[in-house]
């Protein structure tokens, strides 16, 4: 009998000592399974935070790329100027021929110099390596509309110049050159500035006299083909003269 219980005992015993021993794993299991749910929860969270980082700094980096690279684009050499040298300048028509190299003499001056172009007939890829230069702005514009800016000179070049271009829509070649210059008339004489307009040769017409002389008042026939550009460019300068009889505007 003794012997029976002894037995018992030491079978109970084992059997606690098995109970404890799983009833360990068991908790070691469970904690280990909350800290490892924990850790990938919070791995996610972390991942979700730096992508929502990520895509709010994205157009910043960007901004970034782009500032360095107007910083290290390369300009063609420009000589510095003092304030009181320095001129702010209006060239109309800057995008063609000739206003593209005046702009690039300009700007190689030291001056600060604003094209204004419709891009009838000019490119602006003619003014391209000055984009992004502190001294230089482009303004898409067509010179019929009003322009208000401040500068000290405007070189009005405004009118597209090969017969093709100006026969093309003649109506609107008349406007650039009546109406255009109206304007930048006006604007010169609201900001004080001094005006050099593009004429031609064309004012003489079917010149009758070789070489013509500034005495001699051409030979235009006001309704050729041609008139839109040869009459435009005549009004254009009679008023460039009123402007200059009448408000002492300086006129080149
Ligand atoms: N090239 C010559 O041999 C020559 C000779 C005599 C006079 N000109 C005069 O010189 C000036 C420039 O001639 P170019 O050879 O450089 O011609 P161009 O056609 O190359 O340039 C004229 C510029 O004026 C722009 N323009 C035209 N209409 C406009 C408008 N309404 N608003 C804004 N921009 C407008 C065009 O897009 C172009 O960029 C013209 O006024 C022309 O009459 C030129």
């Amino acid at each position: 009998m003794m012997r029976m219980h002894w037995l018992i005992t030491v079978i109970n015993r084992r059997i606690m000592k098995l109970l404890v021993a799983l009833g360990l794993i068991a908790y070691i299991a469970s904690v280990w399974g909350t800290y490892t749910n924990m850790r990938s929860i919070q791995e996610h969270s972390e991942l979700k935070i730096e992508q929502r980082i990520d895509e709010a700094v994205a157009p910043l980096r960007e901004k970034i790329r782009d500032l360095e690279l107007s910083l290290t684009q390369k300009y063609p050499p420009v000589k510095f100027l003092s304030e009181k040298d320095r001129k702010r300048i209006l060239i109309t028509g800057g995008a063609g021929f000739v206003g593209s190299h005046l702009t690039d003499k300009l700007m190689m001056d030291g001056h600060e110099v604003t094209v204004v172009d419709n891009f009838f007939t000019g490119r602006k890829r003619n003014v391209e390596h000055w984009i992004g230069h502190e001294n230089f702005e482009l303004i898409n514009h067509d010179v019929v509309e009003p322009l208000y800016i401040e500068v000290d000179q405007i070189y009005h070049l405004a009118s597209p110049a090969s017969p093709p271009n100006y026969m093309y829509n003649p109506i609107k070649t008349l406007k650039t050159n009546t109406i255009g210059t109206l304007n930048m008339l006006g604007l010169a004489k609201r900001v004080g500035a001094r005006l050099l307009l593009a004429s031609t040769s064309e004012v003489y017409g079917d010149p009758e006299v070789h070489p013509q002389n500034e005495d001699y008042w051409g030979h235009v026939n006001p309704i050729g083909p041609r008139a839109c550009y040869d009459e435009g460019k005549r009004v254009a300068e009679t008023m460039c003269y009123a402007y200059m009889k009448q408000v002492c505007l300086i006129v080149f």
